[in-house]
């Protein structure tokens, strides 16, 4: 019986497969989704800029989306961080953010959203959801967090 029979046999789920797998310290779990820490439920997480996902954040005008999270996070060109919720509120497009005009734009129907999320063209009427960011320089990470 081969070791993946012998786990089957066992009636395990795909979930705790993974739970054992990342018990025995593999590194791939070290490498997943951020995903939030707060035990309040609040969001608050920290992105790693040297990391490959994030890397993009390093330069000013760029945007990621946030792996897992509904979250867009852009670097404007003076240097601050901005993030907000990545769909538009029309109907759900993923955002991108226009360094030159600063705007979340839709690339769907042309609504335009403000760095706080507010709604500063059509189609959408209602606001992104903001979310706080601290970036720390000394360890090149960002933290999103709500309050
Ligand atoms: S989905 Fe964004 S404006 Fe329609």
């Amino acid at each position: 019986m081969t070791r993946s029979e012998f786990i089957r046999n066992l009636g395990m789920s795909s979930g705790a497969l993974m739970a054992l797998y990342c018990m025995g310290g593999l590194t791939a779990c070290a490498n997943e989704e951020p995903k939030p820490a707060d035990r309040s439920g609040k969001l608050d997480l920290s992105l790693d800029l040297n990391s490959t996902d994030y890397s993009k954040l390093q330069n000013n005008g760029e945007f990621v989306i946030v792996k897992g999270q509904p979250i867009i996070v852009a670097r404007k060109t003076d240097g601050n961080f901005v993030a907000v919720s990545k769909d538009c509120t029309h109907r759900g497009q993923e955002l991108t953010y226009q360094a030159s005009t600063d705007h979340f734009n839709c690339p769907l129907h042309g609504a335009h959203f403000s760095t706080t999320g507010s709604v500063l063209k059509g189609p959408a009427t209602t606001p992104l959801k903001q979310y706080k960011t601290a970036f720390n320089g000394k360890t090149n990470t960002l933290r999103l967090y709500e309050e």
